[in-house]
């Protein structure tokens, strides 16, 4: 066909026209300006030869169907280009249309993955059959992203599910979906097991499709084009703002809002008003700061930091065969079956052989809800089963390539274990610890090869958390932290790496987001502001409910070591407003949080009842200023990100995208920032609009804002954090 193009024509005797989405220059098809021109193209061919045309089959020759929009050119628009952006996004969806409504069915047969662009393109045929492979997804994630599915996505999911189901199954998640979950849910409307099965069920369709006059723009439409206001939907729509506060927690994520907005706006209008409705929704998303930190951060960083910049590049990688995990506690159990899951043979260790059983009951519990869910199978369950051995004896540990332990977090029972199997296990057996809070180096004394020991921090609960904190002690050998590197992205987790300290980067920095949460109580601020404004700047969990979770007795046990640790090394202790409110708490009232049935907040039956009361008449400050809402939000995020800025003063941290992938995924920094360090990036007025703002919460709220002179210095520069 014409020119250097991106989809390839073939047509067949019958007349029907298979297009093959082929990009000669790149492993994957995504929405170049090649593709652009391809499509309008064959656009121009169709209709030319419309009367020869029976029908049209549009399927991929690469891996996945379609990769979507080109993220690099995405990311660089600015507001100066709005227009070019809406034009594109307009000229796709044009040709796209000009395709569906040419009168011959079309049908796309999804071979591999189709999210974003790629469903939005299938969206457009009339009939879709997907490939039932392993990791094919399909939908529409493009809020994950800060943005939404501009090629006619929002414009047809509604009108193709209607818009309850449109708005929650599909464009607020951005849910991914097998194709066998797609076929449930309504997405397609056949799943074939092989090739040949899926373009012959296209076929199908159109040879039972003999009608060229068919109707095919309002195929499957629940809202049909051009009727105004639908009345019935009119009176669901007051729901839908609720339901969407729920999910967002009245943070800043205008993605969610725009999409509500296209969705509702588009449904009342006809088909082609509705897409240049999105189409002005998604330049505002995309010319936009949030869409920016989240594509930075969900893409370019995660991808970064996953494909191994933080590994040593010397070391060969290895794979770990057989893993000894200590200690089948909460985190022992679960660490066991994310290692099993990943094809590990686990050997499950605690003292008695009960306590290892229960370790391993763990995952079957595990496995039967997901066998219920219809997310594995009685062969696979087995399978992971079988490979979780639980026992009480370390001669079991034999042939162990790699060791995990998980008991109580006491230093001199991690040496008394280590000692134990050091001699059991392979010779070069690498050696973690999943120690929450002592410092590698210390508890690395307890082996013989130190230069094989390593910390290897999980998060609970571990089948559900994806980040991992690999801690460098310091005589940690660089080979063994290749392999502790290779073993975390081996059961699929994301590694960032991070020097020895107290707290390491997660619980160090996450410390002085709810320290400051606490320190508001104690200024007299209405306790339910301080939950309120936590939600608000988009942190998952609210500050003084996850203080409670916590305990307020673990903080305290900390800061109390730390602080000896650091008089016993001639350093002066500065202590935090936090600290006298959260020893009031425990010693003059008895509330040391959830699990000794009173916090913060009140419990009834182990279950959350409201704040106490006592807090209003215990912390109140009558007289004080109240903090206004806007401190009190940028006081946590603030907080954090300077603590931030000084853990890469300290090497700690030795690289953003850590920071910004550790930040969201570990302990639940709000995902609209992009990150930690990307929050500061992105700040009004940048760096030096960020340096100002935190001298003015230093003024008044006392030297922890100061800014850390690496910022000052980059801010100076007019530099940003970034690790190219
Ligand atoms: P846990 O109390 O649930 O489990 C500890 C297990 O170790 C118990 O089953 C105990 O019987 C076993 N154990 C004790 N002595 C043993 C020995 N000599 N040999 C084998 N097993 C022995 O504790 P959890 O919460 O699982 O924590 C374990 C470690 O993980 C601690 O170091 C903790 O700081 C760390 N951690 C905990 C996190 C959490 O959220 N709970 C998060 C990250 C790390």
């Amino acid at each position: 066909m014409t020119q250097s193009s991106t989809i390839r024509w073939e047509q067949d005797d019958d007349g029907v026209v298979t297009l093959t989405l082929d990009d000669p220059a790149q492993s994957a098809n995504t929405m170049n300006a090649a593709f652009q021109a391809s499509l309008h193209a064959v656009a121009d061919r169709l209709e030319a030869e419309r009367e020869t045309v029976r029908g049209i089959v549009l399927t991929s020759a690469k891996k996945t169907f379609f990769a979507g929009g080109d993220l690099r050119e995405l990311i660089a628009i600015t507001p100066d280009d709005a227009q070019r952006a809406f034009d594109g996004s307009m000229r796709v969806k044009h040709d796209l249309r000009r395709i569906e409504t040419l009168g011959v069915p079309v049908v796309a047969a999804i071979n591999g993955a189709a999210l974003g662009g790629g469903y939005e393109i299938a969206l457009a045929c009339h009939h879709r059959v997907a490939l039932d492979v392993p990791g094919s997804k399909i939908g529409l994630p493009e809020v994950t992203l800060g943005l939404l599915p501009a090629g006619g996505g929002v414009t047809r999911a509604v009108r193709l599910l209607g818009i309850a189901d449109a708005l929650l199954k599909v464009l607020l998640q951005g849910t991914q979906y097998t194709p066998r979950r797609a076929l449930e849910a309504g997405l397609i409307h056949e799943v074939a097991a092989t090739p040949e099965e899926m373009l012959a069920k296209a076929r199908a369709f159109i040879a039972a499709h003999p009608e060229s006059h068919q109707p095919w723009d309002v195929k499957g439409y629940k809202i049909p084009g051009g009727t105004p206001a639908n009345p019935r939907f009119a009176a669901n729509l007051p729901a839908f703002p609720a339901n969407l506060r729920k999910q967002t927690g009245g943070a800043p994520y205008p993605a969610p809002r725009n999409i509500l907005a296209a969705a509702v706006e588009g449904a009342q209008v006809d088909f082609e008003t509705a897409q240049t409705i999105e189409g002005r929704y998604f330049v505002d998303l995309v010319t936009g700061q949030t869409a920016k930190n989240m594509i930075q951060a969900f893409f370019f960083d995660l991808q970064a930091v996953n494909s191994g910049a933080g590994r040593p590049a010397g070391p060969a990688p290895r794979t770990v065969r057989k893993v000894a995990v200590l200690g089948a506690g909460m985190m022992g159990a679960g660490i066991a079956y994310s290692c099993a899951r990943a094809g590990i043979e686990v050997v499950l260790k605690d003292v008695t052989p009960e306590a290892a059983a229960k370790g391993k009951a763990y995952s079957e519990k595990l496995l039967a809800k997901a066998l219920d869910r219809g997310r594995t199978t009685e062969a696979k369950r087995d399978a992971h089963l079988a490979r979780i051995t639980p026992t009480a004896d370390p001669r079991d540990l034999a042939g162990c390539d790699a060791v995990i332990e998980a008991v109580f977090e006491d230093a001199a029972l991690k040496h008394k274990v280590f000692q134990e199997i050091q001699h059991i296990v392979e010779p070069d057996a690498l050696l973690c610890s999943n120690t929450s809070t002592l410092p590698i180096t210390g508890l690395a004394e307890g082996v013989e090869r130190q230069r094989d020991f390593i910390g290897l921090h999980f998060f609970s609960p571990v089948d559900k958390m994806p980040l991992v904190e690999i801690i460098k002690g310091e005589r940690t050998g660089d080979e063994a932290l290749a392999r502790a590197f290779d073993l975390v992205r081996q059961i699929r987790k994301t590694p960032i790496v991070v020097g020895d300290s107290r707290g390491f980067f997660t619980s160090r920095v996450i410390g002085q987001f709810i320290n400051e949460g606490v320190a508001m109580v104690g200024e007299g601020a209405d306790p339910a502001s301080v939950e309120q404004a936590a939600a608000q700047a988009g942190y998952p969990a609210k500050v003084l409910s996850l203080m409670d979770e916590l305990t307020l007795t673990l903080p305290r046990k900390i800061r109390d070591a730390t602080r000896r640790a650091v008089e016993e090394a001639g350093g002066a202790w500065t202590a935090h407003p936090a600290d006298t409110v959260i020893d009031r708490m425990v010693d003059e009232f008895g509330r040391p949080g959830r699990s000794g049935g009173a916090g913060f907040y009140d419990y009834v039956d182990g279950k959350r009842a409201g704040l106490w009361p006592g807090l209003r008449e215990h912390f109140a400050r009558p007289g004080a200023a109240p903090i206004p809402f806007e401190d009190m939000k940028e006081r946590m995020l603030f907080s954090e990100a300077l603590d931030t800025v000084r853990c890469l003063e300290e090497n700690v941290l030795t690289s953003v995208a850590d920071a910004n992938i550790g930040s969201i995924l570990g302990i639940g920094f709000p995902g609209w920032t992009g990150g930690v360090l990307q929050y500061i990036n992105g700040y009004e007025g940048g760096l030096p609009g960020f340096v100002a703002r935190a001298r003015e919460l230093q003024e008044t709220y006392g030297p922890r804002f100061a800014p850390p002179a690496l910022l000052l210095a980059k801010a100076e520069a007019g530099e940003r954090f970034t690790d190219a």
